[in-house]
């Protein structure tokens, strides 16, 4: 994983900025009961989509490892509902808040963390609750709706290892801990979409499930993303999914 402390500077202008966070805060409000009080954004960063959470009536409280992401979250949620904490300790008690989100997070770290953070959604969450996390974060940027979605969709099934927020390995694990599924959003990367030049590039120098990969797979797959046509041409930007899940005993 990146150092989010060294990449706090930076973070809101190289990841969509402001109409990121929009887009993506919009998909959790579709899902989010307008009644929720208490909401507790897990790994929030810098706060720039926690901030777009917030509602008259409700407490957006962010939670975050790294200290230079708090520091600017902080003013955007005010002093206070700013957290040093990890996803699997939360520094709250049980079944104390409406719903819990985790944005961006879960593709990031191994599936024991992924279970534990789920584990600990459900213990804080009052009974009715919801959870609501990006899923299949890494298909949807590989595997748009375009000629080049298609050839990075074959690859990634071939040479990628599972993702750790696959949509139905969250849902099995949400299960074992009471949560069950209460809705499905998705929002736009805007801007996001590449060309067949550009991804032929990314997957020669930048990707790490191509780097250990046989180069000649590797050179394939260059020389099939140079063969589509319109080279330049930026493909369908990626549509990112957000799912919720509800903690049973409303
Ligand atoms: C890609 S950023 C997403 C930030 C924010 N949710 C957003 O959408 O802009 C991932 C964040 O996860 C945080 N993080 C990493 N490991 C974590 C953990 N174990 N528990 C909670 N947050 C974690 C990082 O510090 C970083 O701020």
């Amino acid at each position: 994983m990146l150092d989010y402390d060294l990449e706090a500077a930076h973070y809101d202008q190289t990841r969509g900025g402001v109409a990121r966070a929009r887009a993506a805060a919009d998909a959790v409000l579709e899902l989010l009961p307008a009644d929720c009080a208490v909401l507790v954004d897990v790994a929030c960063g810098t706060g720039i989509v926690s901030e777009l959470l917030t509602a008259p009536g409700r407490t957006v409280i962010g939670v975050d490892p790294a200290a230079a992401m708090l520091a600017l979250a902080q003013p955007r949620l005010g002093g206070g509902r700013v957290v040093r904490g990890d996803a699997t300790r939360l520094p709250l008690a049980t079944g104390s808040v409406d719903a819990v989100t985790f944005m961006w997070l879960l593709h990031l770290v191994d599936e024991a963390l992924v279970a534990s953070a789920i584990a600990e959604a459900a213990r804080v969450l009052r009974p009715g609750g919801m959870m609501i996390t990006t899923v299949d974060k890494n298909a949807a940027q590989y595997e748009t709706d375009s000629d080049v979605g298609e050839i990075l969709r074959l690859a990634r099934r071939e040479l990628a290892p599972p993702a750790s927020d696959d949509v139905e390995r969250v849902g099995e694990l949400a299960a074992a801990v009471g949560l069950q599924p209460a809705g499905l959003a998705g929002y736009v990367g805007h801007g996001q979409g590449r060309s067949p030049r550009e991804w032929a590039r990314r997957v020669r120098e930048d990707i790490a499930w191509t780097r250990g990969a046989d180069p000649a797979r590797v050179a394939e797959i260059c020389r099939a993303l140079e063969a589509l046509p319109e080279q330049e041409v930026r493909r369908a930007d990626p549509v990112y999914k957000v799912a919720g899940f509800r903690l049973g005993g409303d």
